[in-house]
């Protein structure tokens, strides 16, 4: 493995390997502090308590760190982001508005942290390019705040935001001038939905089919037969109710099959109603892959729960007939 290719392949499959972030920080021979942010902390050792991590010898703070003797390790918060960012910055005066105190080694210590651990070098190795630290840990404290989290190059969002409130809601829209953000949700709900909807409509108008006969074989195709009130109840919430005149064209050109049950209309999906239903269903495939391709995965696993939460909580009494997974 010695091309540039290999080592930045080698490089992406190490991101793959989920860490927290830690700043470790340590006195320059001008007393001032110094500090990096590193990923590559790991525990050693319970009895004695041992850490390790390992540091580019390129780094500018290399020449503090082997020689001070001492470090402290500041796992850093979900909220410290920026901060870890300016530590992996190399020639710049990190410390500048940041503040610290001294440790029980004399070492700097960040006001906030997860957890520090104030170590003792205790053993260096080689390590390539890098020279692995092993730390005896002297003093530690633990906040119980939630941690930074790094995987593939970037942080993983963690933060807890607390719960939606009217507030937040509100303030994307001014209804007193009728005019909203474009994070208003309904207003991204419903182009979304209209866009990605576009082909299947267009799909629809080709085969000539209306958006109740539309709804209706989707229903009707999921299950057996269900009376014309049920079907029509069922549909309630899209507002494309289908009529007995709907009901009557899609049985005249064989989509679906009426038949009386006593008083009661029954409809059933006929051979050839379930084969332009798949057409149709195919379209709306190919539009949600195309559209949904490399999206990362656990953003639409959110959306779809956020979906499915909302579906729940608006739902004027719909049955379910979907199987849900
Ligand atoms: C999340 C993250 C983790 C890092 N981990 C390490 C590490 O374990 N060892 C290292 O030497 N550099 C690591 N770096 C890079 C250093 O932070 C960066 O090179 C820094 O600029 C070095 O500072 P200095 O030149 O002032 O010493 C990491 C950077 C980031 C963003």
């Amino acid at each position: 493995m010695d091309s540039q290719s290999d080592s930045k392949k080698f490089r992406n499959a190490l991101g793959q390997f989920a860490t927290g972030v830690t700043i470790i920080t340590t006195m320059g021979k001008d007393d001032k502090p110094v500090g990096i942010t590193v990923n590559s902390f790991s525990a050693v050792s319970l009895e004695p308590p041992l850490v390790l991590w390992s540091l580019a010898k390129t780094a500018l703070s290399f020449s503090s760190f082997n020689h001070a003797g001492h470090f402290n390790v500041h796992v850093l918060t979900s909220e410290q982001d920026s901060l870890s960012n300016r530590f992996a910055r190399s020639g710049i005066d990190k410390f500048t508005g940041v503040e610290y105190r001294k440790g029980i080694t004399g070492m700097p210590i960040l006001n906030e942290y997860a957890v520090c651990f104030q170590c003792k070098t205790s053993l260096q190795y080689e390590g390539g390019d890098h020279v692995i630290f092993v730390g005896e840990v002297i003093d530690f404290d633990q906040t119980n705040k939630p941690p930074l989290v790094f995987h593939s190059g970037q942080y993983v969002d963690t933060k807890d935001r607390g719960i939606v409130n009217s507030e937040d809601l509100s303030s994307t829209v001014n209804v007193d001038y009728g005019i909203y953000r474009g994070d208003f949700f309904l207003y991204l709900l419903g182009r979304a939905y209209y866009q990605m909807y576009h082909p299947i409509v267009q799909a629809m108008e080709k085969a000539h089919i209306n958006e109740p006969a539309f709804f209706s074989m989707s229903v009707l195709c999921m299950g057996n037969s269900l009376t014309t009130q049920q079907l029509r109840h069922i549909l309630e919430h899209t507002g494309k109710i289908p009529t007995q005149k709907d009901f009557n064209t899609m049985a005249e050109r064989g989509l679906i099959i009426i038949t009386h049950a006593g008083d009661a209309q029954m409809v059933t999906i006929s051979d050839y109603g379930r084969r332009v239903f798949s057409s149709l269903l195919s379209v709306a495939q190919t539009q949600e892959e195309d559209t949904l391709i490399g999206f990362n995965a656990g953003d639409l696993s959110i959306t779809k729960k956020v979906l499915k939460d909302i579906v729940e909580k608006t739902n004027p009494g719909i049955p379910t007939f979907i199987n849900q997974e």
